[in-house]
């Protein structure tokens, strides 16, 4: 954990907006995962923060990414560029797995060279892939219950469950390999039962596939959804740990490869932002504050990700219910209509903790501002 006044230090040196990594905090979030979860690979989902310093301190912690684009692909392609050919190509079958449901023509005919790892959730995607990437292997994702997630992905992505094995043996009848099942149960999910049923799903299409005269799928691959811990109400990751643990000790014999695609839980504790206030006001009696960072900025998160970041003064005292905005001329630009603050002043510095997930990454350059300029500490 950065300190306070460290962080301060680096908004005074550096200038805001600032975004401070902490690559301390990425590795021992790593580590974590893999010591409560030792059957699972972790897959970085590079989205989540897809910054290259990032994905290479992943890298030399021997972490595997899922990738959803081409050029996420490329940002961790770059750590392997220098392998010879065979060793590259074993090392992105081991360690990458392209999983987003629906991809562009183009990208399929550049992955097929990479006999890549990729997701599929519908029939005319399976088509696609067999024409235009097929050397590819691929994993069919589900449509799982998403119940209480922050981030709902289940109405966008996913097979129907009575649909799941005829799209295997369509994949078959294709050419193509499916290795296995995938998942997601929605981001920063605390409600752990959502794992359970999905976990028990997979079992059941094994099941099915396997009476239905397809043997050949070995993986499931659990998705992202583990719950950063934004406040106490979140349970310790080990104890979603123990009860993933114990499912699929039940459901799925040792030869099953368990593959895992966090994004969040690896780096949303490794980053802060540092800004400044730069206007003020009292709005219906309210005090509020202009900083030079915003929704449309490193707080896109309050928008895209629907989370909530603290906005915090470095400075001390009697604090007042204040409204705190971002820098843009636009309305929407709200990051808290509650923030408690001490009375600030023009070029205070405030920050943020417990925000490098699905923040930094979707920043825009809207209005004219630029990103946040970027740190990284411990690295
Ligand atoms: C396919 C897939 N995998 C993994 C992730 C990462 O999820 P999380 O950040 O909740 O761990 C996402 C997030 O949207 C995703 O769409």
């Amino acid at each position: 954990m950065i300190s306070k006044s460290f962080l301060q230090r680096l908004g005074r040196e550096h200038g805001t907006p600032l975004f401070v990594v902490d690559h301390d905090a990425l590795r021992r979030n790593y580590r974590e995962f893999k010591k409560y979860l030792p059957r699972v690979q972790a897959y970085f989902a590079v989205k989540a923060n897809p910054l290259p310093e990032i994905v290479r301190t992943f890298y030399q912690e021997g972490a595997s990414f899922d990738v959803a684009s081409m050029p996420e692909f490329n940002i961790v392609y770059e750590n392997i560029q220098g392998m010879s050919p065979k060793a590259r190509q074993d090392w992105i079958w081991d360690k990458i797995i392209y999983a987003n449901p629906n991809k562009p023509v183009e990208t399929l005919e550049e992955l097929n060279q990479y006999k890549p790892l990729v997701t599929f959730d519908n029939a005319e995607e399976l088509v696609k892939i067999s024409k235009h990437a097929p050397q590819a292997g691929v994993a069919l994702r589900l449509k799982v219950a998403n119940t209480g997630a922050m981030v709902e992905l289940s109405s966008k992505f996913g097979a129907a469950p009575g649909e799941a094995v005829d799209l295997i043996l369509l994949a078959d009848k294709l050419g193509l390999t499916c290795e296995g099942l995938s998942f997601h149960v929605g981001s920063q999910t605390t409600n752990f039962e959502n794992y359970v049923q999905a976990l028990a799903l997979c079992s059941s299409i094994f099941n099915e596939a396997r009476d239905r005269g397809y043997a050949k799928m070995n993986l499931v691959d659990i998705g992202g959804g583990f719950p950063a811990r934004y406040d106490d109400t979140v349970k310790p990751f080990r104890e979603l740990a123990r009860v993933i643990n114990h499912e699929l000790g039940r459901l799925f014999p040792k030869d099953i490869q368990v593959l895992a695609e966090p994004g969040r839980f690896l780096v949303a504790n490794a980053g802060y932002t540092v800004s400044k206030v730069i206007g003020k006001a009292v709005r219906d009696g309210k005090p509020s504050y202009y900083i030079n960072d915003g929704v449309y900025h490193t707080y896109s998160g309050v928008i895209f990700d629907h989370c909530k970041y603290p906005v915090r003064a470095f400075k001390r005292g009697a604090t007042r219910l204040s409204a705190v905005y971002g820098p843009t001329c636009d309305a929407l630009d709200v990051i808290s209509m509650a923030e408690n603050l001490p009375e600030l002043n023009r070029d205070d510095l405030v920050y943020s903790e417990l925000i490098g997930a699905y923040s930094h990454a979707s920043s825009t350059h809207f209005n004219g501002f630029p990103p946040a300029k970027v740190v990284h500490v411990n690295m």
